[in-house]
């Protein structure tokens, strides 16, 4: 068990995930001995303002993880890729937003509240699961711990801002050209993002899904250490919201569930909350859960497309910079300095 306080780094701390990191450092009052706020060379030498103290932003390269416990690393794949290994060698514990080494069998993926126990095997380096996947895991926990899933369908409909601050600018850029009758030519994404959906996320894989779609499915199976026998298929959506994921998720399971039963199963269940009563018109939005913590789920309904009462269908939204992202990471790093896993 170690007792001393970590000495912490935030790895793309001037980028979107990275700024959120910072706002849930500060709120979840982590305690640290130092820490440092890298990026690369573009940002290196301008200021963050963190617990209204200066700091000044580091170039990353190999020796800044020499003093370094824990790493809250979200700059990309490439520079995960690049300076994750090195963490690690240098007893560094790496935990990475990118999707470099999620399906690594040596790499815990984890969404605190659903596996921490996997953290215990890790061997330096942590994976952050995609946003899309890591809303889903605490609604579906629960109810698959209870009831078993057998087929799992999702439909995401994701904000621009999980595709960075290009893609938030272009939103906005796009919007403003389109409302005077301008022309607009996109480049986060392929097509127009304003007034518009695009059913692409990442680029295509061999059997028509995207890597995106493939994300969820494989993620999926990691984090709830589901047999092959599990089937599962996702459609991912991009839409002009700035931020919050939302997802249409269909499931079948081994035993019979009820919505009823799944709605009190979800009352209680960690970091879920439920916004479900169609009388009065509540079910969740993106707008809801922007800066938000809770998974909120609704729409919450026996489904007619499975047989013998086993299937269920109901909408989840959440703030996709935070559960999907900055805040799993940073209660990883908290169960990491809880656990004296550094
Ligand atoms: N946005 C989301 O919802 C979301 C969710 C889950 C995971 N992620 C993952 O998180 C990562 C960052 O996403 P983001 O949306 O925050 O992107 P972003 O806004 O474009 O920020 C990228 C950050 O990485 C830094 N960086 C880029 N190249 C670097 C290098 N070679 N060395 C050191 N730092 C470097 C940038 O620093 P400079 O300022 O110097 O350019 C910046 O701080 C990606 O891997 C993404 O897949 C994002």
């Amino acid at each position: 068990m170690t007792e001393r306080l970590p000495n912490i780094a935030v790895l793309g701390a001037t980028g979107v995930v990275g700024r959120e990191i910072l706002n849930i450092l500060e709120e979840n009052d982590v305690k640290y001995n130092s820490i440092k706020f890298l990026a690369s060379s573009r940002s290196a030498g301008s200021k963050i303002e963190f617990k209204n103290e200066n700091y000044t932003v580091i170039e990353t390269n190999d020796d800044v993880f020499d003093d370094i416990d824990i790493c809250l690393a979200s700059a990309g794949g490439e520079t995960s890729k690049r300076y994750a290994p090195i963490a690690a060698k240098k007893n560094c514990v790496f935990i990475d937003n990118s999707s470099a080494f999620r399906m690594e069998k040596d790499v815990p993926l984890v969404i605190i509240g659903v596996n921490d126990e996997d953290l215990k095997s890790h061997k330096g380096i942590i994976s952050n699961p995609n946003c899309s996947t890591s809303q889903l895991m605490l609604p579906l926990k629960v109810l698959n711990d209870k009831y078993k899933l057998k087929r799992l369908i999702v439909s995401t409909y994701q904000a621009v801002s999980g595709a960075g601050l290009k893609a938030i600018n272009e939103l906005t850029d796009n919007t403003k050209t389109n409302l005077v009758g301008m022309p607009y030519e996109p480049s986060a994404f392929k097509y127009e993002i304003a007034f518009n959906v695009i059913p692409q996320i990442d680029s295509f894989c061999e059997n028509g899904y995207t890597k995106e779609e493939m994300k969820v499915t494989n993620e999926t199976r990691k984090i709830l250490h589901l047999s092959d026998d599990v089937k599962i298929s996702c459609t991912a959506v991009r839409v002009p919201v700035y931020i919050g994921h939302s997802e249409a998720v269909s499931a079948e399971f081994e035993n019979k569930i009820s919505a009823h039963e799944a709605r009190e199963l979800l009352k209680s269940a960690w970091g879920v909350e439920l916004r479900d009563e169609v009388s009065t018109y509540t079910y969740p939005t993106p707008k809801d859960a922007a800066g938000k913590n809770p998974v909120y789920v609704g729409r919450i309904r026996q489904s007619i497309a499975f047989d013998s009462d086993k299937g269920l269908d109901f909408f989840c939204v959440a703030d996709n910079l935070r559960i999907g992202a900055a805040l799993n990471t940073v209660r990883i790093a908290q169960k990491v300095i809880e656990m004296g896993l550094y």
